[in-house]
């Protein structure tokens, strides 16, 4: 099969006009110029973006948008753990999944980390939705054994599963330390250390694919840490309890890291984890602005996340955008010295960044041997030097003409 179009190869060139022939679920050619016959997809007004990738989302919260109001505890409490707890009905976990997923390929997003509700039924649901359309994924079952409502605690905890001929794979969510017990935190350390039972642990941090990951979250308000000085009161800091159970490797993803200090920032760098960064999750509940340069001074890897639903939206360009928006506002008010990302970094970061975040060295690029996870856009944006600002802040969903999930072309 053939793409034809302005091929976006990195968000540092403007994109020029070639096509793309991909073969099973690879791309096998990627070529400057015309295409020598009639495409299959795309054409002279089409451009073939990378499909976006979302390195933080919660499935079971597709339906949850939009709770205004509340501080992060409150809204865990109010709204997001009673919409987790109808997760425990098969049927509802396997409907809802599946509303996430056509969200999510809607927006372009054919690859994401994620987390589950505590449940079974939510893994059992994801793969099903997986089956049918098998975005790339890393996902687990949200651990939580503590402050929250009883349907979400004590629920058993699911084996580890690669599905959907591998492009699911499954990760330890513990929650946040909040929800998460000491026995919570070291069993799911102990688990961690013993990787995927059937396969060798690979311990290159450059190359963290094949192994198991872990995601939680850490440091979004400043509630949320004051709870964590009470229950861990003998830890140095946050960060500190998660390193203490050995849940900082360059495979774990930690969401948020907004109220942080610079010895945690260092012992973050020092693990090679990965801070994902939510703005739009960060603006909604009022949580603060993330310090981007904090990060890049210490050398700490950074992602970025929809948060759906503290982030209001499952469009990575958009999510794109409040980083950009989020950094500028932090520019203005507290920090002279802020980094403002460039559209096109940010535009990196949600395609090939992302990927590289989570050991995806095939995914979120146009190149020969990639997996062939692509966007056909139909848009009028002029390839002049502005593409990416164009691109990012003037982003609408009806650009996307067509989508291909490992090669396959996919209806939304
Ligand atoms: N911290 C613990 N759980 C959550 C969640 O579901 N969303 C956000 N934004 N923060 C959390
Ligand atoms: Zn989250």
């Amino acid at each position: 099969m053939r793409l034809a179009g302005r091929l976006i190869l990195d968000g540092s060139s403007i994109p020029q006009s070639g096509w793309v022939e991909v073969a099973g679920d690879r791309i096998a050619r990627v070529e400057p110029g015309s295409c020598p016959a009639t495409p299959d997809l795309g054409g002279d007004d089409c451009i073939i973006c990378p499909g976006f990738i979302d390195a933080h989302v919660h499935l079971p919260q597709v339906d949850s948008i939009g709770v205004d109001g509340l501080e992060l505890l409150e809204w865990l409490a109010q709204a997001i753990y009673p919409a987790e707890s109808k997760w425990a009905e098969p049927r509802h976990a396997e409907q809802a999944a599946a509303r996430a997923y056509r969200r999510m390929l809607r927006a372009g997003t054919l690859g994401y980390a994620g987390y589950l509700s505590s449940h079974l039924a939510g893994v059992t649901a994801v793969i099903r939705a997986a089956h049918a359309m098998p975005l790339r994924a890393v996902v687990g079952q949200s651990l939580m054994d503590r402050e929250a409502p009883d349907l979400l605690l004590g629920q058993p905890e699911a084996r580890l599963v690669r599905s959907a001929r591998g492009r699911l794979v499954t990760s330890l969510n513990p929650r946040f330390a909040v929800s998460c017990s000491e026995a919570m935190l070291r069993r799911t350390g102990e688990r961690l250390a013993a990787g995927f039972p059937d396969s060798p642990k690979q311990r290159e941090p450059e190359d963290p694919s094949g192994n198991l990951f872990l995601q939680t979250h850490l440091a979004e308000t400043k509630a949320e840490c004051a709870r964590v000085r009470e229950l861990f009161p003998e830890d140095p800091h946050y960060t500190g309890v998660y390193d203490r159970f050995g849940l900082l490797t360059p495979r774990t993803l930690l969401a948020h890291g907004i109220h942080l200090s610079d010895e945690e920032w260092s012992l973050i760098a020092s693990r090679g984890s990965v801070v994902v960064h939510c703005p739009g999750a960060n603006t909604f509940l009022e949580s603060g602005l993330f310090n981007l340069r904090a990060a890049r001074e210490h050398g700490v890897r950074v992602a970025l996340g929809s948060d759906v639903a503290a982030g209001p939206d499952f469009a990575m360009p958009r999510v794109a955008r409040a980083m950009i928006e989020a950094a500028k506002l932090r520019r203005m008010t507290i920090d002279a010295e802020a980094l403002v990302p460039t559209p096109g970094e940010a535009f990196d970061l949600i395609t090939r960044g992302n990927a590289d975040s989570l050991g995806w060295r095939d995914m979120g690029r146009i190149e020969v041997g990639a997996s062939a996870d692509l966007l056909v856009l139909r848009s009028t944006i002029e390839p002049d030097r502005h593409f990416f600002g164009r691109l990012i802040h003037g982003w609408e969903e009806t650009w996307i003409v067509d989508r291909l999930v490992a090669g396959r072309p996919m209806v939304a």
